[in-house]
């Protein structure tokens, strides 16, 4: 930690993970003195056992992947293995570096950063009183960015599981250093699905149990179907509309359709959503509103208290990454007296699976749900030729949405290669509200899989005005 002999700054973030250390970054370079604090490691839940390990893995899986099924590319290996646990510390390399990486840019930007846990202690004269190690630091703004927690299931089992290591959470999952020879995940959401895909990937046994209809949460129906389908095929087990009761030593028990059944496990994850972290904060000291424990925000990313922000995972709306980096940005914008606001319109999401699945904007049903005339086009992305050139086995579809009276674009939802950064393409014609007319000028380079979005807009307006 710098010295200081001051514990007065202009502003105190709690929290060093994307929501906190970029809105410290972004404040300290505007010329604000900033403290931030972080009781464990800087990158929070995102970079330690989140976004950027769990990206690691399914890596090395595609790696795998690659190797063993070359055949049809004209490339055979013979032998072909996966040592988990050189993935896993080529993971923990990646994490310290990255790690690393976000604590200098926050010295270069002048911030301090306590490693410590702090506490809201009081509020006077409009300046926020935080303690740590027994210092009281004081600041006129105090973002608050403590992140999330994996939910964990009231069941029987499962606290005996989580304590002997045989139920794990996001966290423990991206350490373990064996594979699971048969591995249960209780919840078909984000976490659920990409660890699902890299464990059957390394030769797992896998089902999944999903207590919806469906898998992937708020992904368009069609495409989440296509790819259970595509999972399927890859041996992966899925029971939807299940409900668990227990987990026992070597199954996890579920009903469906009122009867029982046992998913045998070795290992499970619990990934069945997360919650915010907003006990033990000393909220209440300065009257912050909670929220079925989460801490509710304008779009100024305001909480009820003046001078008090919340952003990322805590506020317990948009649970990713990249809405933290902005919100973070909306906080210190607002602080800073410059006008910004939230817009969660165009917000992408991903799955990192392989397939990758990705979104941004509404489905079908969101924009009928709205009462938006909808023009859409469905298209493989065969379309594209470098899709074709790269892709034996693996599916590839695009689903764009219009609105038919506005003639822009309102959702965009891909599967297959790259989507996870094509859809940033998509997100910008969306939140821009680009006309069709003006897009179909855009020029995409040839040849790529890119050129999927290109394709899906000619087809949907084919006529020229
Ligand atoms: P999630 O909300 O994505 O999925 C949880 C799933 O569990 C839902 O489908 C839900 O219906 C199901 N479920 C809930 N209770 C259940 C029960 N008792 N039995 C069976 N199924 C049940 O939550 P997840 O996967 O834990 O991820 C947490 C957060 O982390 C999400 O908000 C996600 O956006 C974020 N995240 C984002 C990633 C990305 O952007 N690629 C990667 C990993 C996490």
């Amino acid at each position: 930690m710098p010295e200081t002999t001051t514990t007065n700054f202009d502003l105190i973030v709690l929290g060093g993970g994307p929501g906190g250390y970029l809105a410290a970054e972004r404040a300290g370079q505007a010329g604000l003195s900033v403290v931030l604090f972080e009781k464990n490691k800087l990158g929070g839940v995102c970079l330690n056992e989140g976004c950027i390990p769990s990206k690691t893995l399914l890596h090395s899986a595609k790696v795998f992947d690659h190797a063993r099924n070359g055949k049809p590319y004209g490339v055979t290996t013979n032998d072909a293995k996966l040592d988990q646990s050189a993935v896993i510390k080529r993971k923990d390399r990646v994490v310290r570096r990255l790690v690393a990486g976000v604590g200098q840019t926050l010295k270069t930007a002048g911030v301090t950063v306590v490693n410590a846990a702090a506490r809201i202690t009081g509020r006077h004269n409009g300046r926020v009183t935080v303690t740590a190690d027994g210092i009281a630091y004081q600041a006129p703004n105090l973002i608050i960015a403590t992140g999330s927690e994996a939910v964990r299931l009231p069941l029987p089992g499962v606290a005996e599981g989580l304590a002997s290591g045989r139920v794990l959470t996001n966290r423990e999952i991206l350490d373990l250093s064996t594979i699971p020879e048969r591995l249960a995940v209780i919840g078909g959401g984000v976490i659920g699905l990409e660890m699902a895909a890299y464990f059957r990937s390394v030769g797992s046994e896998v089902t999944v149990i999903e207590m919806l209809d469906h898998i992937a949460g708020a992904a368009d129906p069609e495409l989440a179907l296509a790819l259970k389908q595509s999972f399927e095929r890859d041996g992966i087990r899925f029971a939807l509309g299940a409900r668990v009761t227990a987990v026992e030593p070597d199954a996890v028990v579920y009903t469906q359709d009122g009867e029982t059944h046992r998913a045998p496990a070795t290992h499970v994850l619990l990934s069945v959503g997360r919650r915010a972290v907003t006990s033990g904060l000393g909220l209440e000291t300065i009257g912050v509103a909670t929220e079925r424990g989460r801490i509710p925000v304008d779009d100024r990313c305001r909480t009820n208290v003046a001078g008090v922000y919340a952003v990322g995972d805590v506020t317990g709306e948009w649970m990713l990454a990249h809405a933290a980096y902005r919100e973070a940005e909306v906080a210190v914008a607002t602080i800073l007296g410059r006008p910004d606001r939230m817009d969660y319109d165009a917000m992408p999401s991903v799955l990192y699976t392989q397939p990758e699945l990705a979104w941004a904007g509404l489905t079908e049903n969101e924009a009928r749900a709205r009462g938006i005339t909808t023009r859409t086009a469905s298209l493989p992305f065969a379309y594209a030729g470098r899709f074709v050139a790269e892709t034996e086995r693996s599916p590839g579809q695009a689903k764009l949405i219009f609105d038919e009276r506005r003639r822009t674009l309102i959702g965009c939802h891909l599967l297959g290669s790259y989507a996870s950064e094509i859809i940033i393409s998509a997100g910008l014609l969306i939140s821009t509200g680009l006309p069709v007319e003006q897009m179909k000028r855009q020029i995409f380079p040839h040849p790529t899989v890119a050129e999927i979005i290109r394709e899906a807009i000619w087809h949907a307006w084919p006529e020229s005005r």
